[in-house]
């Protein structure tokens, strides 16, 4: 050993191991608690798009946008049902008031992570959700999985089931017809658009806006 080597303080094997365990514990402690923000911060909702279930997130504008439009036109303190919209549940939780409700009726399990405010849907059995939830949000948010009649008109079971009247619905253009046949939505001049461009031309849809009678549909 060299006599620099002599001046530093050399640690016992006992100690040493000890101070490893220290450190790697704390890295795990503050590993845990940086997850544990996280989660809390987004609700368990920033997860990677599945493409496999059709999953397109919107940017963070029209989650805002949609979180207003929706609390402008019931109140802060209202029930509020997301079907297969995901990524509005922690943007309308944090702008809604402390009396608001607020399920997420989703077929994407990893959204469980929301607690008890998380529903299991499959938009193929669209009444296959609690009795007790008929006609009881004050209004519906939905954008379903697939641009189909069979999916859209599926969904639109579900929504009149859940709303005591009044709907947002975020779908492609194309289906603006049969939007207004099923459900008597116009296309509303909010504009939703997507973290990743959607090839499709993309609308939303409302059944109580005034904007809806400058629309032209
Ligand atoms: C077009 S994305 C809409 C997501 C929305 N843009 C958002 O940012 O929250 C369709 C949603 O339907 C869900 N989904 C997929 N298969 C479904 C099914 N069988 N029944 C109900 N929802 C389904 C997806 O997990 C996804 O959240």
């Amino acid at each position: 050993m060299s006599s620099e080597d002599e001046d530093v303080p050399q640690l016992s094997a006992h100690t040493f191991a000890a101070l490893q365990d220290f450190y790697r514990e704390q890295e795990e402690r503050e590993s845990k608690e940086i997850q544990a923000k996280e989660l809390a911060l987004t609700g368990g909702v920033d997860f990677d798009e599945n493409w496999q279930l059709s999953q397109f997130w919107y940017d963070q504008n029209t989650i805002d946008g949609l979180a207003d439009l929706a609390l402008e036109s019931v109140g802060k303190n209202s029930k509020i049902a997301l079907v297969s919209c995901p990524t509005l549940y922690q943007a309308i939780k944090e702008k809604a008031g402390p009396e608001a409700e607020v399920t997420l009726f989703e077929f994407d399990q990893r959204f469980a992570a929301i607690g008890k405010d998380f529903v299991l849907y499959d938009y193929k059995a669209p009444l296959n959700i609690p009795r007790e939830k008929a006609s009881y949000y004050d209004i519906v948010l939905a954008d379903p999985p697939f641009l189909s009649e069979e999916c859209l008109t599926k969904t639109a079971v579900t929504i009149k089931f859940l709303t005591k009247g009044k709907i947002i619905l975020c779908t492609g253009a194309t289906m603006a017809e049969l939007a207004q046949r099923l459900l008597d939505l116009r296309k509303n001049k909010f504009e939703p658009k997507h973290k990743n461009n959607l090839a499709n031309e993309f609308w939303c849809f409302t059944n109580f806006n005034d904007d809806n009678k400058k629309s032209g549909l």
